[in-house]
């Protein structure tokens, strides 16, 4: 029988404070009407020091289990796309499983940039429609605003901080993610980067000097890339779940630049009126920012079940993707569950589990004092 992978819950979160193009005036040498008209952006979230990726990531993760109905300890499969871990390791997916109390889900990151999200998606619905897994959550979480060169004009005006989560459940219904597509072309790898910090440029007094930690973007280039790939890897999914672009109700773009989103419509012919953007309140969050959409687009009525809609992305690698979903949402007629009230008792458990560490750790050199 053909398993399906149905988005059946969802959930995004953004930190409380808003820094608005009239702020970045009194920082940069910029101006709000310079920043609305080249990308349509008017304010973004930024995260409070207390505010990270993971913790983002649980709060989007919370509300979409709740949305669906499903349980933390049912989860099998947790991937979180993100450009700035919690850490280099452990995986901030891992940090998640914990807080959520996901005790029976494998969790990983996955760094694809403002693509990851996509990519997420596409992971998670195989593993589903293999048959190895009936269920995951996929979180896209960034905090980019820690990423940012702040006298940086050409980039500090782009981004903020935000995550969004999906639910993916099996069914035996036709529906849910009915293709994708992934690309990548390293070629353009330096067109936007973050050069230090990792195995080619570790962190040193020089790099940090040299302000190697903070996100290098050639705007232009990346501008021209994204109008070029967004219309085309489109067109890719939904050739490949072999339907035209008349059977789509709705595309859900990457919120990168509202003149990406328009050129990308305009190459599609596709009516702008069904393409969801929010992109002026939130900026670019990059792989945060297609659920952050769905969310919105679901909250205001915009994406009822049945319809068939396009996520579509690009971003540093380069990479860039699309998926073809028929929108189905929760499992009909299950039993409420409150995820929230899971994460006392799951945080106790963790609590218990590391002081078990500690106490095994101590018996453990006492018998063998060699160690
Ligand atoms: N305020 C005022 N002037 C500015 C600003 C600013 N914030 N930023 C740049 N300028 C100036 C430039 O210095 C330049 O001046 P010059 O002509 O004297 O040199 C002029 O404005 C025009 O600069 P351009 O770079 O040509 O401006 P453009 O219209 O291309 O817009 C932008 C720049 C908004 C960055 C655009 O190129 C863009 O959106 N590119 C795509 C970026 C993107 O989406 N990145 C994220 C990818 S997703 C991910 O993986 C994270």
């Amino acid at each position: 029988m053909t398993v399906y992978a149905h988005i059946t819950g969802w959930g995004m979160a953004v930190p409380e404070r808003v820094i608005t193009n009239h702020d970045l005036e009194r920082i940069v040498n910029t101006s709000d009407e310079w920043i609305v008209s080249r990308t349509g952006i008017h304010e973004r979230h930024i995260a409070d020091d207390h505010q990270t990726t993971a913790s983002l990531a649980i709060k989007a993760a919370l509300k979409a289990l709740e949305v669906a109905s499903l349980r933390p300890a049912d989860l099998e499969l947790i991937i979180v796309s993100t450009s700035l871990p919690e850490h280099l390791f452990p995986a901030t997916a891992c940090l998640v499983q914990d807080r959520l109390g996901a005790k029976s889900a494998g969790a990983f990151d996955l760094l694809a940039a403002c693509s990851g999200f996509i990519y997420a998606l596409n992971m998670a619905a195989q593993a589903i429609r293999s048959g190895s897994i009936q269920n995951a959550v996929v979180i896209g979480s960034e905090t980019l605003s820690r990423l940012v060169d702040w006298t940086d004009r050409n980039t500090c005006i782009l981004f903020g901080d935000g995550a969004g989560a999906f639910v993916l459940q099996a069914s035996n219904v036709p529906a849910g993610v009915l293709s994708a597509v992934m690309r990548s072309d390293g070629s353009g790898g330096e067109l936007l980067t973050v050069p230090a910090g990792g195995s080619r440029y570790p962190t040193s007094l020089e790099t940090i000097n040299d302000g190697m930690h903070t996100i290098k973007m050639n705007g232009r280039e990346v501008f021209r890339f994204a109008t070029r790939v967004m219309a085309q890897a489109t067109k890719e999914a939904v050739e490949k779940a072999d339907l035209t672009m008349k059977d789509i109700q709705l595309i859900i773009p990457h919120q990168a630049n509202l003149r990406i989103i328009e050129s990308a419509m305009r190459s599609l012919e596709f009516p702008m009126d069904n393409c969801i953007v929010n992109l002026e309140r939130y900026g670019n969050t990059s792989t945060a920012s297609i659920p952050i959409a769905t969310c919105e687009a679901l909250q205001d009525g915009r994406l009822q079940p049945g319809d068939k809609i396009v996520f579509v992305g690009f971003g540093a690698g380069l990479t860039w993707g699309a998926a073809l979903v028929e929108w189905s949402g929760p499992v009909p007629g299950l039993r409420k569950v409150r995820p929230e009230r899971y994460r006392l008792y799951f945080r106790l458990r963790s609590f218990i589990r590391r002081i078990w560490r500690h106490i095994e750790a101590f018996i453990w050199g006492r018998h063998n004092p060699s160690i």
